[in-house]
């Protein structure tokens, strides 16, 4: 599958710091049940890669891939860890090429016009729009649809429940992603019945 398939396929796309290893499978087992199975796990802990392989080997439902992508060693060690996709917050050119090279379906953070300018140059049409609330947020994303025809976003970085059906009514937004479904004091309190709960919510947010 591509980015834009896997991405497609739900609206919400859980973005998961893992810090306990032992929460990675409950966890994705909670979201998947609850309605949400593409999970992004991002490098910013140390039990990152491995609760990335658990997932990837105990919850196969799960289509698992890894965030927080900030290079191309970073990119390889993901995918050799299970990753099924990567996600970075920005991107250069040299990340861009490597998960090309890697043939790993990659979706790419950009701020600007001239960010995604670069990344449709180089062949990507489906962009991670972060940090969407601090950078522009919806209004960043109206403006964009008619010079960036053809492009869409998974914008990330301050949606929530409040906001995420918003984000899902721009005609250039294919999904969003956002940490809310996961609250760290539900994943630390081993509250998985209440991870599933949000999740169900997210999973029913509706496109007009
Ligand atoms: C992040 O950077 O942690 C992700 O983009 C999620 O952002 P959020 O916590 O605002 O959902």
């Amino acid at each position: 599958m591509d980015m834009l398939a896997i991405a497609g396929s739900v609206p919400v796309i859980p973005v998961l710091t893992i810090e306990r290893l032992a929460d990675a499978v409950p966890l994705a087992r909670a979201l998947v049940r609850g309605g949400l199975p593409v999970l992004e796990i991002t490098l910013r802990t140390e039990s990152a890669l491995d609760a990335l392989k658990a997932i990837a080997t105990e919850v196969p439902d799960a289509v698992v891939g890894a965030g927080t992508v900030l290079t191309s060693d970073q990119l390889d060690r993901a995918k050799a860890s299970g990753a099924q996709f990567a996600v970075s917050p920005g991107c250069t050119a040299g990340l861009a090429a490597a998960a090309v090279a890697a043939k790993l379906p990659f979706l790419p953070g950009v701020q600007t016009i001239s960010e995604a300018m670069t990344l449709v140059d180089q062949g990507f049409r489906f962009l991670k729009f972060f940090p969407a609330g601090a950078a522009g947020g919806l209004d960043w994303l109206r403006s964009a649809a008619a010079p960036l025809a053809g492009v869409r976003f998974c914008p990330t970085g301050g949606i929530g429940a409040d906001n995420a059906a918003a984000f899902l009514a721009l005609s250039n937004v294919v999904c969003v992603g956002g940490s809310w479904v996961a609250p760290r004091i539900s994943v630390a309190a081993g509250d998985w019945a209440e991870v599933e709960r949000l999740a169900a919510a997210a999973a029913r947010v509706k496109r007009p």
